[in-house]
């Protein structure tokens, strides 16, 4: 199949863009690089061992979007550009709204004026909103608690409406806490600024990049007092986009689905912390501090659905992920180059 693939070059996309390649498959990346480098394009190209078409603006540019996919030929689009801070989100709420409602907007007028059928879309856990659910199962009622999470829903809901008229299938993914990298080490996952995910902001401090970590409360209902999260190691969640791909192709008659993709598994800060300490030979220096505000105690999934439907399951373990994470840092402890 030939995908489009947006935001290809950022953490989750470009390690999609990999396994796209070896399930056969021809992506095209499309991404304004508001928050990736284009320098992950030539690692990628080192990677698969071939070119990539990539193309470099704004999805919002309703002209530019169609262009692509009037050229193209294209079976599917994976829709990955996003903003997805959910802190900034409260802060520039409106940028978020735009970015994320504009650039599906650009993305299915294109598609329907050039027949292009099916969408995987990168949806959250965060559309499970304050649920104390666990295992978070796909039918429970979604919400949100801040604009990054409304823009999910609400892209949900669009999409479930356009699908419903019959003229594009919808694969939407629900992911949990992507972390990890490629094994080589070559591509992983790069924030700009101070990282506001646990799992980029631990691989800072054992690299030296920053002093300590800070956890966010030891008081919570569970086994050590620090929250549980559901990891998935990110070639997981790349192989669940190529598994929902090919699930759409193979089931026409499917509008839209929503799929869980997790472990199942929840795992503390601390035990994160212990692990990558155990991965990394480095000491991660921490200390306590007040809980941040609207986190939930645990969130972990139901992967049940994906597994029965998709035939897809979570295989990398929590050591994995740490080991991958690691390898990415310390190779490139400021991340990619320009
Ligand atoms: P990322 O920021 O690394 O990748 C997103 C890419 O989209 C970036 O390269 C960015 O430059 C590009 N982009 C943003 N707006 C664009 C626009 N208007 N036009 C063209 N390109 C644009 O983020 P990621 O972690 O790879 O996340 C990918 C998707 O998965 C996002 O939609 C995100 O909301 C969703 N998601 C991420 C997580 C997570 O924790 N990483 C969890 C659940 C869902
Ligand atoms: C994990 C745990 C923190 C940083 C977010 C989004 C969610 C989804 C995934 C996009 C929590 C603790 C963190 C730190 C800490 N993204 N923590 N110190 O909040 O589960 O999910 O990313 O869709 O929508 O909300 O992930 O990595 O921020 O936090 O103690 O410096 O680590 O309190 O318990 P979260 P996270």
């Amino acid at each position: 199949m030939r995908v489009l693939v947006t935001g290809g070059a950022g953490y989750i996309g470009s390690h999609t863009v990999v396994q796209l390649v070896a399930a056969g498959h021809t992506p095209v990346v499309v991404d304004s690089h508001v928050n990736s480098r284009p320098s992950v394009l030539p690692r990628l190209e080192e990677l698969i061992g071939t070119t990539i078409e990539s193309h470099a603006f704004d999805l919002r540019d309703a002209d530019k979007t169609s262009a692509v996919l009037a050229e193209g030929c294209f079976d599917a689009v994976i829709h990955f550009a996003g903003l997805k801070a959910v802190g900034e989100s409260s802060q520039i709420p409106l940028e978020y709204y735009d970015n994320n409602l504009g650039t599906t907007f650009a993305l299915l007028r294109a598609m329907e004026r050039h027949g292009v059928r099916q969408l995987v879309f990168s949806s959250s856990a965060t559309v499970y909103g304050e649920t104390t659910t666990v295992p978070m199962p796909e039918h429970l009622p979604t919400g949100a608690t801040n604009p990054y999470g409304w823009t999910k829903v609400m892209q949900e809901q669009i999409l479930r409406d356009v699908a419903a008229t019959g003229t594009t299938q919808v694969a939407l993914l629900r992911y949990f806490n992507p972390v990890g990298a490629h094994p080589s080490g070559t591509i992983g996952e790069d924030p700009q600024g101070i990282p506001n995910n646990l799992m980029p902001f631990i691989a800072q401090v054992a690299v030296g990049r920053r002093e300590r970590l800070q956890v966010f409360g030891d008081d919570y209902p569970t086994p050590d007092g620090t929250p549980l999260r559901d990891y998935i190691h990110v070639e997981d969640l790349a192989a669940g986009h190529v598994a929902a791909l090919e699930y759409l192709a193979a089931h026409p008659d499917t509008h839209v689905r929503e799929w869980n993709l997790g472990t199942g598994t929840g795992t503390s800060v601390l035990e994160m912390v212990a692990a990558f300490e155990a991965g990394s030979g480095r000491p991660v220096p921490y200390e306590v501090v007040d809980r941040r505000p609207g986190d939930l105690a645990t969130v972990y999934a139901d992967p049940t659905r994906a597994e029965a439907e998709l035939g897809w399951r979570a295989t990398r373990t929590i050591e994995q992920m740490c080991a991958d994470t690691w390898r990415w840092q310390s190779a490139n402890p400021q991340g990619y180059p320009g």
